[in-house]
């Protein structure tokens, strides 16, 4: 979006309302622009330099959005869906407006860290193999794990399934806990192609039953979001997930 937009634009895109609706707030005389009351729906606001209040309320204009959500199982990965609900159903409005997107897919069953942001660039860096931004899972799998499976994933796993072949790149295996029907690890691997970690762990007889993103590069899901709870990113953390691509480019 545009640095100097209208009044009525600015305030819709804030989340305060429908267009009709925020035209009667402003006509209302609830609105300030420095100061002074406005009741010019169609005033052109330089969100870099004007402040507006509501009300009294200061309203704080970004230009870019960064979300973190701790993605809920059942919710499909997508800007939109005409028959499944998608992340994007989980926020406001505004997100959409301003041009949000998921950065990468978490499959449908998948739940934890995915960031929605209207910065384009900083989805690319994190999607990008390029970058090779870590990506930290916990699995629960159906049988044991092994120190040979440890070595497995250390070398680079060949995948070859119904799906397609492939190389994987050399990813780090933890077993937390393992046991004759159930085990549970960490996996951190620097590619996201389709199913990723569930088919590494086929290719080694297991199948996964549980799946959560715990990290992105430098960032953990912050642990008080309960799945389906989102909230802003802070410039700390957009700038940990730019931090660890500088360094991985100088290296
Ligand atoms: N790997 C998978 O198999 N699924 C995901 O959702 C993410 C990584």
């Amino acid at each position: 979006m545009k640095d100097v937009m209208r009044l009525d634009k600015l305030l819709a895109a804030l989340g305060e309302g429908t267009r009709t609706q925020v035209r009667d707030i402003i006509r209302a005389g609830r609105v300030a622009v420095d100061g002074m009351p406005e009741r010019d729906a169609g005033r052109q606001i330089d969100t870099a330099k004007q402040s507006v209040t509501l009300d009294g309320r200061p309203l704080v204009y970004k230009s870019v959005r960064h979300v973190m959500m701790n993605k809920p199982g059942g919710v499909l990965t997508a800007a939109r869906d005409k028959k499944q609900k998608t992340v994007m159903d989980l926020l406001p409005p505004l997100y959409a407006a301003m041009g949000c997107m998921p950065a990468g897919r978490l499959d449908k069953d998948t739940e934890g860290l995915l960031i929605i942001t209207s910065d384009g660039q900083l989805a690319h860096r994190i999607i990008s193999p390029r970058h090779d931004v870590g990506k930290v899972y916990f699995a629960r799998v159906d049988g044991p794990l092994t120190g040979e499976d440890v070595s497995a994933f250390a070398a680079g796993l060949h995948i070859d399934d119904a799906d397609g072949e492939f190389d994987a790149r050399p990813a780090i295996l933890d077993i937390v806990r393992s046991g004759e029907n159930e085990s549970e690890a960490r996996v951190r691997v620097t590619e996201g192609r389709y199913h990723q970690v569930k088919r590494m762990f086929a290719a080694r007889g297991r199948r996964v039953t549980y799946l959560k993103r715990e990290k992105i590069g430098a960032l953990a899901l912050d642990s008080s979001l309960a799945p389906g709870e989102w909230r802003e990113m802070t410039d700390e953390e957009v700038s940990l997930l730019e931090q660890e691509d500088r360094e991985e480019e100088n290296a």
